[in-house]
């Protein structure tokens, strides 16, 4: 089941996350959260942020990280989840992980992070953004559907759109770590978000596309509780965008 909210503002999609956050959290007494960096979901940050909950229990596990920065790199996924995430809510930096963060060979690190999650109980549930490429962490097309979280190249795409974080493309690193999307789909919620009209057709893919993994984003269809929040820019693509309206706002009464 995937349900699809079309915004008209960030800070109104930061809401709706948000809450569906809170819903999720309530589950368990050690809550685990799956983290996604990068800019779209600044606004749940500040939306969850704006709530003032005592968030110091849960668990939050990073979708992905670079492979090749040094450690304390301002752009490691470590630094921004800590910048992003940990301090404006109040996280217990000690109970966020991401991955590699063990100082394990390359080759042992998924499997240790897989292990962690596993420990923890599961994803409560997972934030995720969508790259150009249809990717979600950093599953770029090609990725098995069943992939868990392993050593990935990135798509010269996405180290373009990410150069805007360093001083220079060359500056990216060409090499990650990430859940697979088999991880990914294991999380009992999932929230893709996605803003902006270079995301429109690969929401569409994602969304109303072949199960592909050209798309790897198109593995949400395959979840049982997908929430999809897209901006209008970011829905533009959507064939059945009208009757997604529709169902959103009457979703009291029927799942879309
Ligand atoms: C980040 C991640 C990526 C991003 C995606 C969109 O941890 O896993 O999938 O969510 O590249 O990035 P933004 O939001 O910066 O457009």
């Amino acid at each position: 089941m995937t349900e699809i909210a079309i915004v008209k503002t960030h800070a109104e999609a930061g809401r709706i996350a948000a809450d569906l956050i809170v819903a999720a959290l309530a589950t368990r007494d050690e809550p685990t959260l799956g983290l996604a960096t990068g800019s779209t979901p600044l606004p749940v940050w500040s939306a969850l942020a704006e709530r003032s909950l005592d968030l110091s229990a849960v668990r939050g596990f990073a979708l992905d990280e670079y492979v090749g920065l040094p450690p304390g790199h301002p752009e490691s996924y470590r630094a921004v989840v800590d910048r992003d995430i940990v301090a404006p809510l109040g996280l217990d930096p000690r109970r966020v992980r991401v991955p590699g963060d063990d100082e394990c060979p390359l080759t042992e690190a998924g499997e240790r992070y897989e292990a962690a999650i596993a420990d923890a109980g599961g994803i409560d549930l997972q934030i995720l953004g969508i790259g150009r490429t249809g990717h979600i962490g950093f599953n770029e097309p090609g990725s098995s559907l069943a992939s868990r979280t392993r050593l990935k190249a990135l798509t010269p795409a996405t180290r373009a759109d990410n150069a805007r974080f360093f001083d220079s493309i060359d500056d990216v690193p060409t090499h990650c770590l990430t859940q697979g999307i088999g991880t990914i789909l294991d999380a009992r919620v999932l929230v893709l978000l996605a803003f902006g009209e270079t995301k429109a057709p690969a929401v569409a893919a994602a969304v109303e596309g072949p199960l592909t993994s050209s798309c790897p984003a198109s593995a949400i269809q395959l979840h049982r509780r997908a929430v999809v929040i897209v901006d209008e820019a970011a829905a533009a693509r959507l064939e059945h965008r009208d009757y997604y309206r529709f169902a959103w706002d009457h979703r009291e009464i029927a799942t879309a």
